[in-house]
């Protein structure tokens, strides 16, 4: 098994990227973390991927006409980077089509409900909204839906009585902190295989050319 090439696309604070430098750091992820991709010049990830000595790429989307240009721009710096694999952390903007299925297969992304429960913004208010006694974190592969591609990992946490959207938000973050690097992990071993909606977890040591 070779070590892999990840690249990190996000938005903003950036913790559950700094979750993936650690688990890099640490040994726990057989890869090299080749670049962050941001769309938010005023980014905190940007911070972190400096304090790590990991290079920026700021791809402005409001310094483009279209999000057709900035799309464009977006896939040339993440062909460029030849990652295989780029993980939404974070990442605020709906890709396009183009992207989703150039990169289909390499594309996985963090949500903070236990999906196909809550997709899209604010899912830890929908799921307080909603009234649901548990919710969660799901690391998936992306495809062209919303937040609806093949699951890789999931965890729950309770809703408590007294939670606010603050409060259930920061116990789904500390999960999303753990299961990020292990779906990140085992896409790096080669233990993941896509069969239609579902995702095998391959066992340790196994791989699919075997
Ligand atoms: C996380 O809750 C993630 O699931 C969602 O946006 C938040 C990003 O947090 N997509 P951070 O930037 O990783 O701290």
């Amino acid at each position: 098994m070779s070590s892999k090439r990840i690249a990190v696309l996000a938005s903003g604070r950036g913790s559950n990227f700094q979750a993936v430098i650690d688990a890099v750091a640490a040994g726990g992820i057989p890869a090299t973390c080749c670049g962050l991709i941001t769309d938010n010049p005023d980014a905190y990830a940007i911070d972190r991927a400096q304090a790590a000595g990991i290079p920026v790429y700021i791809v402005d989307y409001g310094s483009y006409p279209s999000k057709v240009a900035y799309e464009e721009a977006l896939s040339t710096v993440m062909k460029d980077l030849a990652a295989d694999l780029y993980i939404l952390a974070g990442y605020m903007r709906i890709l396009g089509s183009g992207i989703v299925k150039a990169f289909h297969g390499r594309l996985i992304n963090i949500h903070p409900a236990l999906l196909p429960a809550f997709p899209g913004l604010h899912a830890q208010r929908q799921a307080l909204s909603y009234g649901v006694r548990v919710s969660g974190c799901t690391v998936h592969f992306v495809d062209e839906g919303m937040d609806s591609g093949p699951v890789i990992v999931q965890a729950c946490v309770n809703v408590e009585e007294e939670d606010d959207e603050e409060m259930l938000a920061a116990r789904i973050l500390t999960l999303e902190h753990r299961c990020l690097p292990q779906a990140v992990r085992l896409f790096c071993e080669d233990r993941l295989m896509i069969e239609g909606r579902r995702v095998r977890i391959l066992p340790e040591n196994k791989h699919p050319s075997e």
